[in-house]
């Protein structure tokens, strides 16, 4: 039995929380009342105060790539989708060591999601304390588009040329960032729509993915491939020798590609090419809340919807109009 602060039984409490049964559109969401969740041994229950969207709560609600039904290839292994969670602990479960009811948390709650909702459980291991200094809203913007970032950007030596794909939205806004903090000469690729946003964060050119192909107007010592489109051969040659592509995200049949063939196109003229596997946690993205707070790199949220709009929020990262971050604010 969970050792429980602050409630006589959670099971008999409900709250609000965004649920879907079936992959589809974001008519496929409604908010429902349902059971209060009780936490674990090593799990902390936290009040959401905000929880950020990422593109993979779309794919998520989609069931497309075919990794998002990793654990649920008919039907949602969730019912609640948010993972990028920020708010205060309200209980603990056993042998949880680093939080007590009311701290002030954020993290990415990628295994149970759920952020989405009054209350989430997530183990305590995802979860760090927030920085004062950060609103509920910024922080939840940081985990998972900031470990991305981090390590996506990992090894940027001064003047190298970098290739952010996908820049504009949540992670390449921090990864431009980045790059440039670490002195790369930053080309990021985006939508027409995205491309003063892309500015604004310092990137020193652009491009419309819709008016020209990257792989063919320059050549970088990394790219950075948010939504990966192209085959390893146009990878390759969009690299210089020497030089090192990471997919971080992107279709399946593409993703195969990367991790098939490119070790060995890219070994074979003397350039790196492989799938960025994410390290979770907060090692991983505490390092870019410090930056955030020391002011070395901007917050970029776009919108704030509230809870019974995650329907909006989604479809609103998904359909490729948010600028930055999409942050739903549940209290
Ligand atoms: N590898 C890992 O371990 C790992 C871990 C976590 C997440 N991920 C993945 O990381 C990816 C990025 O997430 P995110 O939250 O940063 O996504 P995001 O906020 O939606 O940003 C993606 C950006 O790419 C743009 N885009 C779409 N099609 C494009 C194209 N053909 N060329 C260039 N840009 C294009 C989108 O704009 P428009 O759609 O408006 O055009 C959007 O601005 C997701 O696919 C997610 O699954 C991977």
């Amino acid at each position: 039995m969970a050792d429980v602060y602050g409630w006589d039984d959670g099971g008999e409490k409900a709250m609000r929380a965004v649920v879907y049964d079936t992959y589809g559109s974001p008519d496929v969401l409604r908010v429902a009342d349902v059971p209060l969740p009780i936490p674990d041994a090593g799990q902390v229950r936290v009040r959401i105060a905000a929880t950020s969207v990422n593109l993979s709560d779309w794919e998520g609600l989609r069931g497309s790539p075919l990794y998002a039904r990793i654990g649920g290839l008919r039907s949602p292994r969730v019912r609640t989708l948010g993972s990028d969670i920020a708010g205060s602990v309200d209980a603990v479960g056993n042998g949880v060591t680093r939080f007590r009811p009311g701290d002030e948390v954020y993290g990415d709650n990628l295994r149970l999601m759920g952020g989405f909702a009054e209350y989430a459980l997530a183990p305590e291991s995802v979860l760090a304390h927030k920085p004062p200094s950060l609103t509920f809203a910024e922080a939840s913007t940081i985990p998972q588009a900031g470990a991305i970032a981090l390590q996506g950007t990992s090894g940027i030596s001064e003047g190298a040329r970098v290739l952010v794909n996908g820049g504009g939205g949540g992670s390449g806004s921090f990864a431009i960032q980045q790059a440039k903090r670490l002195g790369g000469h930053v080309t990021a690729v985006d939508n027409a729509g995205k491309l003063e946003h892309m500015l604004s964060l310092g990137a020193d050119e652009v491009i419309d993915y819709n008016h020209d192909d990257f792989t063919r107007v320059g050549s970088y010592d990394l790219i950075l491939d948010l939504i990966a489109q192209r085959s390893v051969f146009a990878y390759r040659r969009a690299l210089v020798r020497g030089g090192r592509y990471r997919m971080v995200g992107g279709p399946v049949p593409v993703l195969l590609g990367v991790v098939a063939l490119g070790w060995i196109v890219g070994g074979l003229s003397d350039r790196r090419i492989g799938l960025l596997v994410v390290r979770e946690g907060p090692a991983h993205f505490e390092p870019l809340g410090e930056l955030c707070v020391a002011g070395d790199i901007r917050i970029p949220i776009d919108r704030t919807f509230e809870l019974a709009e995650v329907p909006d929020a989604l479809a609103h990262v998904g359909e490729g109009r948010a600028l930055g971050k999409v942050v739903v604010e549940v209290r």
